[in-house]
């Protein structure tokens, strides 16, 4: 006859066993999601753009930011991260890229809006190369899954301009 020590450890294996393939399962499922997810930046307004005394240019913009991002979250989802960069090229860098705003998105129903605010980060740049300064504006995510690995990715909105002149 079987000891209790015995029958709660094989019940324990058995749990952690069961534990281990519902998470392979889910990690698994998770990659048959290929997610359609939309955003869309309105420049409302260039609030105020000058150079500093030190020089670099540095600009205050009111945006739109709207996004439906609910199909990144499936049942693995435990959260996903945000954030709207302006990227542009120098001729010293190719890619210069300024994080304006981010977030972090709790759920799905929080997963679609729309929000009208200020750059929460200082859009500042290393000289003063953005007046008439064509740039990008990316969306970038990272999913945070429950479990198995980070997905990151983004959509780049191409288009747009700064104005010629300070203001
Ligand atoms: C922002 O964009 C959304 C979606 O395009 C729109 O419904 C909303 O009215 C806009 N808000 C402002 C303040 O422009
Ligand atoms: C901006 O987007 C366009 C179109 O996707 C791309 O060709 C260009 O390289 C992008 N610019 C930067 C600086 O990433």
């Amino acid at each position: 006859m079987h000891s209790f020590g015995y029958r709660a450890n094989a019940l324990l294996t058995f749990a952690i066993t069961i534990l281990a393939l519902i998470c392979a399962i889910a990690s698994f499922t998770d990659s048959f999601n290929h997610p359609t997810p939309l955003a869309q930046v309105k420049v409302l307004n260039i609030n105020w753009f000058h150079k500093q005394p030190n020089g670099n240019d540095e600009v205050s913009m009111t945006l739109n930011i709207s996004a439906d991002l609910q199909s990144l979250f499936t049942w693995n989802t435990k959260q996903v991260f945000v954030f709207l960069a302006a990227e542009y090229e120098t001729k010293k860098n190719a890619l210069n890229q300024i994080s304006l705003w981010d977030g972090i998105i709790q759920s799905k129903e929080h997963a679609k809006f729309w929000t009208h605010t200020s750059n929460k980060y200082r859009f500042i740049d290393q000289g003063s190369n953005l007046r008439g300064k064509e740039f990008n504006l990316t969306m970038h995510w990272h999913v945070m899954p429950k479990t198995g690995k980070m997905l990151a990715d983004k959509i780049v909105i191409p288009g747009y301009r700064l104005p010629e002149e300070y203001r």
